[in-house]
């Protein structure tokens, strides 16, 4: 039997993946050490930790916790600041896309950040994070009115390929206005989804929460959300402009996961939780996996079925 060449390489607007599987902000991409694992693994890309102006440690701990379908995580931003991501971006000869992922504490910071990350040769785009559910601050996804100001500032100086890491939205209205804002913008992609925010988990034999910020609320992540990534991709791919990629996140452990939200409209995924439970050899499980299904499927690219979705009927 001849066997088909299966080509997972995607293209996020103009920049090239080998693969179309990378790590979501916030896995195992905080410090040197991390991010020169993921510079070695089979992953397309790299994202790094959402960075800040200063250095922060983050909350107490503990502040992250995984059951067998989900992760709860209040992390605060635990980051090393801007200075070493571009530093040590500086230092690393890769051929790999990296997005610098930014998320400022308030909107002066984050243009401080977009503006010292436009002077980066070495990254290949901004993954500009407005969707942290774990500071005191409001998601700054969640509010239409702001993001259209701030875009139009943003756009004034912005030379360098830039994306959106959204949050969750549950209401079709709130998809498609965003879409509208959104798509009058020059944006190269966004990420969907951020982890579900204020959720929490409890241990009934302690009748204790399971994270101690804020009282056991934290983002939930990992496979339970997954419908919920898919619905956001789908929408967000009806309403979008054809020129803004999705980059899928949300509930991707088997190599299926992916090819679902590929269907859904994803151009590449993101691996968050599932990174954090099994490490860096994700990557290559997930491509075999992804791989063999396309196989099974009679599929040799992506193109051939991103977005193709039906309808039951
Ligand atoms: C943190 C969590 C997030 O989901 C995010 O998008 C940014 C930061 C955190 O708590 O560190």
């Amino acid at each position: 039997m001849i066997m088909k060449k299966i080509d997972i390489s995607a293209r996020i607007n103009g920049i090239q993946l080998s693969s179309c599987i990378m790590n979501a902000s916030g896995a195992l991409c905080t410090t040197g050490q991390e991010l020169s694992d993921l510079l070695d693994s089979s992953s397309g890309a790299i994202v790094t930790k959402s960075c800040t102006r200063q250095p922060r440690k983050g909350n107490i701990k503990p502040r992250y916790f995984e059951w067998n379908v989900g992760s709860i995580n209040s992390m605060g931003l635990p980051n090393l600041g801007i200075d070493f991501y571009l530093n040590f971006l500086e230092e690393k000869k890769t051929k790999k896309p990296v997005f610098l992922s930014i998320s400022g504490l308030s909107i002066e910071e984050i243009f401080f950040l977009l503006k010292k990350a436009n002077f980066s040769s070495k990254i290949t785009a901004i993954e500009l994070n407005l969707s942290c559910p774990n500071l005191q601050e409001e998601i700054l996804g969640y509010d239409l009115y702001k993001i259209y100001d701030f875009l139009e500032n943003v756009f004034k100086f912005n030379e360098k390929p830039l994306g959106i890491k959204l949050p969750p939205y549950f209401k079709e209205e709130y998809i498609k206005n965003m879409s509208l804002i959104l798509n009058q913008f020059p944006i190269v992609f966004v990420t969907c989804i951020n982890s579900l925010p204020n959720g929490i988990f409890v241990d009934p034999r302690n009748e204790t929460s399971v994270i101690q910020p804020r009282n056991g609320f934290g983002g939930i992540g990992g496979s339970i959300i997954k419908p919920f990534a898919l619905a956001n991709i789908r929408k967000f791919y009806t309403y979008l402009r054809k020129d803004i990629s999705i980059i899928g996140c949300g509930g991707i452990s088997y190599g299926k996961d992916i090819f679902e939200h590929i269907l859904c409209g994803a151009s590449a995924v993101q691996i968050g939780t599932q990174l954090m439970k099994e490490g860096i050899s994700v990557f290559e499980r997930l491509k075999k996996e992804f791989t063999l299904f396309l196989q099974k499927k009679n599929y040799s690219s992506i193109n051939s079925f991103k977005g193709k979705l039906k309808n039951l009927q």
